[in-house]
């Protein structure tokens, strides 16, 4: 497959370089997946800031949160000899796709432009390979949020809850009531973005990075893990009858419409907030998922550059200066719900919530607590990560006992090293 992929890459770059002299135009085409509607209006700050500088956008979006199908999009397009310009990608692609040697140097820019004073180092860690910028960070989210109704929990005279017990006490009384306690879509990144959340908040930091980064098998197959999966299935029964298959921003717009109370997901939900202009820490209110409070789990969007001719590297390079501008960092990350990959970009212009996760980073990084979400590609190279999103969506669409799904957790991971 890798010999593959790089023989109709170059391919592609005969062609293009060929055709370029022709077509000389500065355009970028950009495979992502962020369709919903706060992503796209995310989307429309850097079409808008391209077209400042003389750079068109051809939109290539696939749709699908977590970016599943847009990654076989992405695969089809380069297998075909046909790479989109740029892609959107989450660390563990990005180390994939560098490994593949597809990627287009960025150190030129990064040199000139000082990115390594300004990009923390767990970000650059996914973006420097062998010494070489080969990806650009938009942003930085953070996926263990807990979102609430704010009305809805004063209705019902709730308090945000700060770990798991307190999270089902309340889940419980809700549910009594005839409430939806969680807005969820089952799709397995949802799960195992909860997944996340529950491993990190049952078991703290070391046992996250024991578990979940290091695959350690006595910290996979320990009691720890087994009341992960209890608590997993507690979950599943705070959920409405129809979760299976909805897409994340339907289950964000149910917590923003009071249909149900609370969505434990990453801050692009703030995206969808902001969009249908409710205030993020009013209207919904922000707190760390149930017992992870300390604790950063974080994920970034890169572009990485596909190698499209080379009539094409001034366009790309213009798209990695913009991406890192600061105050295109700032923009952006108003409206996607993220904060800025940069450190000299100040929250001023951020809401509550945005606040709370630029001080959460830093106090996180200096703990050693900052820690790449599974779920979102950060902690396993994908073999491995899907091998992990089945079991925990078998889990929780089955009667698996707790028991079991650890035995199969490492028998999977297992088979997938
Ligand atoms: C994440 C991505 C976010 C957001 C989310 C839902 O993986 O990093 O930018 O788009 O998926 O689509």
């Amino acid at each position: 497959m890798r010999s593959t992929f790089k023989k109709m890459a170059l391919a592609a770059v005969l062609g293009a370089s060929v055709s370029g002299y022709a077509f000389a135009q500065e355009s970028v085409e950009v495979l992502h997946w962020w369709t919903s509607g706060g992503e796209a209006a995310a989307v429309g700050v850097l079409k808008e800031d391209l077209q400042k500088q003389g750079v068109s956008w051809q939109d290539m979006p696939v749709a699908g949160g977590g970016g599943e199908a847009a990654t076989t999009a992405l695969k089809a397009r380069v297998a075909s000899g046909n790479p989109p310009t740029a892609a959107q990608l989450l660390g563990m692609a990005v180390n994939e796709w560098s490994e593949e040697g597809l990627l287009g140097d960025l150190t030129p820019v990064a040199t000139k432009e000082g990115w390594d004073k300004v990009v923390p180092g767990a970000i650059k860690a996914f973006a420097v390979h062998d010494g070489k910028w080969e990806a650009v960070p938009v942003n930085i989210h953070r996926p263990n949020w807990l979102w609430i109704n704010a009305k809805v929990f004063k209705d019902n005279g709730l308090q945000p809850p700060t770990n798991w017990d307190e999270f089902n006490t309340v889940a419980e009384k809700l549910k009594a009531k005839g409430i939806v306690a969680l807005a969820h879509g089952g799709q397995p990144w949802q799960d195992t973005t909860i997944f996340d959340d529950v491993v990190l908040g049952l078991g703290g930091p070391d046992f996250y990075r024991k578990a979940i980064l290091q695959l350690d098998e006595t910290a996979l197959g320990s009691d720890t893990m087994v009341k992960v999966f209890d608590q997993m299935r507690k979950i599943r029964g705070f959920v409405d009858p129809n979760f299976s298959g909805r897409d994340w921003n339907l289950a964000t717009g149910m917590v923003l419409k009071g249909e149900a109370a609370m969505q434990l997901m990453g801050d692009w939900a703030k995206g969808e907030i902001v969009k249908a202009g409710l205030k993020p820490g009013v209207d919904i209110l922000c707190v760390t998922a149930p017992g992870t409070e300390g604790s950063f789990l974080f994920n970034t969007d890169f572009f990485a550059m596909f190698p499209v001719g080379k009539d094409k590297v001034d366009a790309q390079n213009k798209l990695a200066t913009s991406v890192m501008s600061p105050s295109f960092q700032e923009a952006f990350n108003l409206v996607k719900g993220s904060i800025p990959a940069r450190t000299d970009v100040s929250g001023t212009k951020f809401d509550a919530c945005g606040q709370k996760s630029m001080a959460d980073l830093k106090t996180a990084e200096a703990a050693g607590t900052l820690l790449g979400s599974l779920a979102h590609g950060h902690a396993e190279p994908s073999g491995i990560q899907r091998a992990m999103f089945d079991v925990v969506t078998q889990h929780f669409n089955s009667d698996m006992s707790s028991k079991d799904a650890v035995a199969a957790l490492i028998k999977s991971v297992n088979a997938a090293k």
